[in-house]
């Protein structure tokens, strides 16, 4: 493997320089699409404790241990900004959404943005939540070859527009915006990043439009109306503890955003976890069984009690992480741990390097949700052990919305139906976006 360095440290600064192979951007995505944890793996054992890789024309430093990834997060010497990393990444498709903003505008934002997360307006979502699940769990085709991703996507998608919009959109309409949130995520990831006709990058651009023309159209009457318990009309009335509120375009773009950040990730998720369900019968049994103990209609408080899916959806999340990374930039001459990283340098805290380390978790590759038990509690091994939601300032606020969605729909899924997957089935994920099953996830799904 060749060896390059990123940058020379400063002459008498006492800082080490970061290797990499320096391999053009193009063939260093694609090692990445084809097998991450292995590149990972193979970028420790040759380089130590941080490398770079070469992506879209750029240079992303990437800590290859629980601290160096903890530093970046945490960013404390607040030399480092999300903006222009995410900004890069996917700002034509989401600008300023909440992730695309830093400091004390981020600050500003965020505690407004807040009050649509509280534990009072979750309770609301939940309570609205569940009829409509509950329909739109036991409206799912039965049979062979039911394919999980895709089954998955609209149900979240349907609950997403009756949670965040509060709205009975025709089913053509709700797939017009299906179509430009997915669109818009997949842009992101695009190689060719230009707007030209057919490409991922001309796709998203048109989503972008779409949404907003869709956002704008419907502002007017959430505004004039009460708040109603849809995030919507929620960001449209929301007032920090300062007295601050949203203007009509932070509607907008907080909208686009935070309904991108919750659509996919959870979908995602849930997958993850309808595969090691199907491929673990017996993990599948135990969170029915549990599942049977708890009220159908559950509310918040029950939802504690879930501790099998509780563990099995951490499992799910480390292996299977929905964001890969977390994005951001230096703004001056920085270090991590003891590294040289120059100004303009993008920077990428990556979970799977700590979700897959076996200095960190026994076994990592295996299946194995008793990790996550009080006698176990691998997940302690380092504060940044398990980070699928991040950390730091922009630490994902969403959270507690996910984990209530994904066991409300487990909980119903687990309660109607059985599923499997064939005897030795292993999927492949598609790492060139959010990483989804290439086959969408087939399975034979039953009725009980
Ligand atoms: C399992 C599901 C989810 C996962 C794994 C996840 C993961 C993440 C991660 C890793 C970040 C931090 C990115 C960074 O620092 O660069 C983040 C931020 C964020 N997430 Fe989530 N997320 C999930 C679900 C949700 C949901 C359901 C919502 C909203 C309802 C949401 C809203 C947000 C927002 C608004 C941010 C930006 C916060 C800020 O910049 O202050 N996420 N998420």
């Amino acid at each position: 493997m060749r060896t390059r360095v990123l940058a020379a440290p400063p002459a008498g600064s006492g800082l080490r320089p970061i290797y990499g192979t320096g391999d053009p951007g193009v063939i260093e995505l694609l090692r990445f699409f084809r097998n991450p944890i292995e590149l990972v793996a193979q970028r420790r054992a040759a380089f130590g404790d941080i490398t770079y890789i070469k992506a879209f024309g750029l240079e992303f430093a990437i800590p290859l241990t629980a601290d160096g990834t903890e530093s970046v997060a945490m960013n404390r010497q607040k030399a480092l900004a999300a903006e222009p990393a995410w900004g890069f990444l996917i700002g034509p498709f989401f600008r300023r959404g909440i992730l695309l903003m830093d400091f004390e505008e981020h600050r500003h934002h965020r505690l407004i943005l807040q009050q649509a997360f509280n534990n009072k307006r979750l309770r609301g979502y939940l309570d609205e939540m569940q009829p409509m699940l509950r329909k739109g769990v036991e409206r799912l085709p039965t049979g062979e070859n039911v394919l999980v991703l895709d089954e998955l996507k609209a149900l979240t998608l349907d609950l997403a527009l009756e949670i965040f919009l509060g709205m009975d959109l025709p089913r053509a309409e709700a797939d017009r915006i299906n179509k430009a949130f997915v669109d818009c995520v997949n842009a992101g990831m695009s190689i060719i990043r230009k707007d030209i006709p057919g490409t991922k990058w001309a796709k998203g651009l048109a989503g972008r439009r779409v949404l907003e023309e869709f956002f704008r159209r419907h502002l007017p009457a959430k505004r004039a109306s009460d708040e109603t318990p849809d995030l919507f009309s929620v960001l449209c009335h929301a007032r920090s503890e300062e007295g601050h509120t949203f203007t009509d375009e932070d509607v907008v773009n907080h909208m686009i955003f935070v309904l991108m950040a919750a659509h996919d990730t959870s979908t995602i998720t849930l997958t993850t976890m309808a595969y090691y369900l199907a491929k673990h019968p017996e993990w599948q049994d135990r969170a029915r069984a549990q599942s049977r103990s708890l009220p159908r209609e559950i509310n918040y408080d029950n939802l504690g009690e879930f501790t099998v899916l509780d563990a099995v959806m951490k499992e799910s999340l480390r292996l299977n992480s929905p964001v890969p990374g977390l994005a951001r930039r230096a703004l001056e001459d920085t270090e991590i741990n003891g590294h040289f990283v120059p100004k303009g340098t993008y920077v990428s805290a990556v979970g799977m390097v700590n979700h897959h380390n076996p200095d960190l978790w026994t076994d990592p590759e295996r299946f194995d949700p008793d990790r996550f038990s009080p006698e176990r509690a691998e997940d302690t091994s380092h504060r940044y052990a398990w980070m699928p939601f991040g950390g730091g300032v922009h630490k994902c606020i969403g959270l507690y919305f996910a984990q209530m969605e994904i066991k409300t729909i487990m909980h119903n899924l687990l309660l109607e139906y059985e599923w499997s997957v064939p005897d030795g089935y292993t999927w492949k994920l598609d790492n060139s976006t959010l990483p989804v099953p290439k086959d969408r996830l087939p399975v034979t799904l039953r009725a009980i």
